[in-house]
């Protein structure tokens, strides 16, 4: 890494760069990672090149080979990057020139490293996007899977961690696909402004060679050509927009870990994590710790953290590009590494995961869950909301006293309450009652998550068509 190599850039230059500011200032430690978008975004402009004129179609060709011949040392572990380079498109270009001669120096004409960087990013983050909505994709199919299979399970809602109203847990998973699915939305639409090309921009101010711009970001799959030079090279608010998606993104993964977390001990015991998730303690012989979903909500953290550490790079630069930008670099790398491993690993988890049903519904029974339910009931009987309120409050406190859910007391029991209370109370005082009774789209019924399974999976194809 230390050996010395001429910089393309040593003309005006009468001493050499101070061993640690070379160090300091060089990218090509964590840049490195951009190769092949570099060497497609060099071949696509020496294709432009060409066709333009500016270069011959005998130094197109051997710019084209010499790049493959790079891209295969790099994947080989043949290349020694150099420090001295700074980064990995002098990297690149220093070898080919090595292995071209003259062809490789003229590779450069009408680009700069500004248009040519901004033009790696996008390009990788394109990628980027595509692997991360695919992986959302798995976790969401896992989702369904299990919201199908326990479209009838029930355990009880929460609000503010206190038992609410029942649920079946087929609807629970179908909330987190949600969320998800959401987050797709956000970065399939973050990746439109990704996917425009930079390249033609030049240092800052365009070029003086007659460039095709259009037919680069043809070449390279992109759907437009930025329409300013300034901005093009500057600006780097798509990859701000992305890790705003994926600081959602793993918001959500956090409260889906925070709650498997709660589901997994001892107290709730609704789920059981299966053991290749999960590790023991070095002390204490009893212990399975749920340390993927531990891990994600803690990683959340860091994704966070590179947003605003992307917002506060760009929020004091003036145009057109400064050197701050090459900060962008590890703060994205890490976000879209992080996003798509907690993905994969939760997608991996979820369709492994043991659902414990008996313990979801016996927690159900406590807690008075029904309640709601029979306020509804005596609404239906022609009691006023704010007075079935009432009188369904007092039967809860005097279950409260004798140790017995609303479902658990008998009709004399419950007539103490209001003498319009009949027989037929107890069809919705029961669980299964309560969650069939909430039968509309958006509603928990086992009759509703089926149809919401069958609308996701309907959802998933439509896209992928
Ligand atoms: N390594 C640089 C970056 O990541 C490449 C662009 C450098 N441009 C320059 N004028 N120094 O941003």
């Amino acid at each position: 890494m230390t050996e010395q190599r001429a910089k393309p850039w040593a003309g005006r230059f009468t001493e050499p760069t101070d061993a640690f500011v070379e160090a300091f200032t060089a990218s090509v430690g964590f840049d490195q990672r951009l190769y092949r978008h570099d060497i497609d975004g060099s071949k696509a402009h020496a294709t432009m090149l060409a066709k333009v004129g500016v270069l011959s179609v005998a130094d197109r060709d051997q710019i084209i080979q010499g790049l493959d011949q790079v891209q295969a040392e790099i994947e080989s572990g043949q290349l020694q990057w150099s420090v001295a380079l700074e980064d990995v498109h002098m990297n690149i270009e220093a070898r080919l020139t090595a292995l071209i001669g003259d062809a490789g120096k003229r590779l450069h004409t009408g680009r700069s490293r500004n248009d040519q960087v901004a033009t790696d990013i996008r390009l990788y983050l394109r990628d980027e996007i595509d692997f991360i909505v695919a992986d959302i994709r798995r976790l969401q199919i896992a989702l369904i899977n299990l919201a199908e299979r326990e479209a009838s399970t029930i355990m009880p809602g929460f609000t503010h961690l206190q038992v609410a109203q029942p649920v079946t847990f087929g609807h629970h998973m179908l909330a987190w696909f949600e969320m998800l699915q959401r987050d797709a939305d956000r970065l399939i639409d973050c990746r439109k402004r990704v996917n425009i090309l930079p390249l033609g921009s030049a240092a800052l101010a365009g070029t003086s060679y007659p460039i095709d711009r259009e037919y680069t970001a043809q070449l390279l799959g992109f759907d437009g050509v930025t329409q300013n030079s300034l901005d093009g090279v500057s600006d780097r608010d798509f990859a701000i927009e992305f890790c705003g998606a994926a600081a959602l993104l793993m918001t959500h993964m956090s409260r889906f870990s925070e709650e498997l977390i709660l589901w997994a001990s001892a107290q709730f015991d609704f789920v059981d994590i299966p053991d290749s998730f999960c590790t023991g303690s070095s002390i204490m012989p009893q212990k399975k710790n749920p340390d993927v979903p531990e891990l994600v909500r803690g990683k959340t953290g860091r994704v966070n953290g590179n947003l605003v550490a992307l917002l506060t790079l760009m929020k004091g630069q003036p145009l057109a590009y400064n050197k701050d930008n090459q900060e962008d670099k590890e703060p994205l790398f890490d976000t879209a590494d992080t996003v798509r491993g907690s993905l994969k690993v939760y997608a991996d988890m979820m369709a492994a995961l043991t659902v414990k049903r008996d313990n979801m519904e016996r927690a159900a029974l406590q807690g008075f869950s029904t309640a709601t339910d029979l306020a509804d009931y005596a609404v239906g009987k022609g009691i006023a909301f704010r007075d079935a309120h009432e009188i369904v409050g007092k039967a809860v406190r005097y279950g409260v006293e004798t140790g017995k859910d609303l479902a658990q007391m008998s009709l004399q029991e419950l007539q103490k309450f209001s003498p319009l209370i009949g027989e037929d109370v107890f069809t919705v005082l029961t669980l299964q009652g309560s969650v069939a009774a909430r039968n509309h789209v958006g509603g928990t019924a086992p009759a509703q998550v089926k149809l919401a399974v069958a609308r996701a999976r309907h959802r998933l194809s439509a896209e992928q068509n």
